[in-house]
C-alpha cells in the first residue's frame, strides 16, 4: 500500500503543529521538584526558560545544566515585584513570552487546619498560591500580545481541593481559589489567544515527598494505584509541555488531572 507520509513525515494535508521551539516560558519554583522537571522538558522540545526561585543554590545548578536556554533569577513570587522581574528577564534575555508556568509553592508548617490555622499562614499560602497567579497574569498577558503568538498559562494545583487532608486546610482552599482564577483568565482572555488551564497533580515523587515516605510506604502506595506506580515530577512536566505548546491549541480553561486514575477499583464485580 502507499505510504501517505510525505518527505517533512507528515500525513497529506495533516499539518503536525507547531512545537515549541523559539517559544519563551516562565517557571516559578523551578529550583527543585516539578518546576525543574518542566525546565528539562521545555528546554528538551525547543523552549529557552526564565526560571525564578528563593532558593538560589538549586537554581544555579540547574541553570548551569541547561546552558544558554536557560536564565535563573532570584524571585519571590509572594512579591508583585517577583514575577514582574521574571517577565521582564524573558523579554531581555529572549525577546518574547509566550508561556507562564504558575508552579511555586511551599510547605507552610502553620497551615494546621480550618479554625486552628493563623491568619498569617492564610494570608502567605494566599499570596503563594493566588496572587503571584494575579500578579503573574497582570505583567504576563501584555508580555505575551506584545510577543505576537498568543500565549499559554498553566497554572499547578493539586489534588488537595478534592481529597482533603488532616491539616493544609490554607493550601486546599487556595488552589481550589487558582483553579477558579484560571477558568476567569481562560475565559477573558481566550479570543486574544491567552489560554489559560490547571494541571492537577496527585501525588508525585519529587525529592521533598522521597524524605517523607520509605521505600515500602511508597510500594505499599502504588500497588493501590490503577497505574500501579506513583507519580514522577515528569509525568507531570510532560502535561505542562503539551499545554504549552501550539498542539494544545483547542484545550482552554480546562483542568487535567494527574494522577493516573487515581486508587483501583477495590471490588470486581
Ligand atoms: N509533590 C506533590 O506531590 C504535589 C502534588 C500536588 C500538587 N503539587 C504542586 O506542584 C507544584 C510544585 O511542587 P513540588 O512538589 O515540585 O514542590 P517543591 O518544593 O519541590 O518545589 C517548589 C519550589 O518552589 C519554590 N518556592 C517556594 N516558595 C517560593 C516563593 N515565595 N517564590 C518563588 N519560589 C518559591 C521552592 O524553593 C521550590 O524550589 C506546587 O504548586 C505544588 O502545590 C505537588
Amino acid at each position: 500500500m502507499a505510504n501517505r507520509l510525505g518527505e517533512s513525515g507528515e500525513l497529506d494535508g495533516l499539518k503536525r503543529p507547531d512545537g515549541l521551539e523559539g517559544k519563551v516560558a516562565v517557571i516559578t519554583g523551578a529550583a527543585s521538584g516539578i518546576g525543574a522537571a518542566t525546565a528539562r522538558v521545555l528546554v528538551r522540545e525547543g523552549a529557552s526558560v526564565v526560571l525564578g526561585d528563593i532558593n538560589d543554590a538549586a537554581l544555579e545548578k540547574l541553570v548551569a545544566e541547561l546552558g544558554d536556554s536557560a536564565v535563573g533569577l532570584h524571585a519571590d513570587v509572594t512579591q508583585e515585584e517577583g514575577i514582574r522581574s521574571l517577565v521582564q528577564a524573558a523579554l531581555d534575555s529572549f525577546g518574547r513570552l509566550d508561556v507562564l508556568d504558575n508552579n511555586a509553592a511551599a510547605e507552610i508548617p502553620e497551615d494546621t487546619g480550618t479554625a486552628t490555622s493563623s491568619d498569617e499562614a492564610w494570608r502567605r499560602t494566599f499570596d503563594l498560591n493566588v496572587m503571584a497567579a494575579v500578579w503573574g497574569a497582570r505583567h504576563a498577558i501584555p508580555a505575551m500580545l506584545a510577543s505576537d503568538g498568543g500565549g499559554s498559562i498553566i497554572n499547578i494545583s493539586s489534588g488537595a481541593v478534592r481529597h482533603p487532608t488532616a491539616t493544609k486546610a490554607a493550601y486546599g482552599a487556595c488552589k481550589s481559589a487558582l483553579e477558579t482564577f484560571s477558568l476567569y483568565l481562560g475565559a477573558q482572555h481566550g479570543a486574544a489567544g491567552i489560554r489559560s488551564n490547571v494541571v492537577r497533580p496527585g501525588f508525585v515523587l519529587t525529592e521533598g515527598v522521597r524524605d517523607i515516605f520509605d521505600e515500602e510506604q511508597r510500594s505499599r502506595f502504588a500497588d493501590m494505584l490503577t497505574l500501579g506506580r506513583v507519580c514522577e515530577p515528569q509525568d507531570v512536566a510532560e502535561t505542562v509541555a503539551f499545554l504549552a505548546s501550539p498542539a494544545s491549541g483547542y484545550v482552554n480553561c480546562a483542568v487535567l488531572d494527574i494522577d493516573g486514575g487515581g486508587a483501583r477499583p477495590m471490588v470486581s464485580w
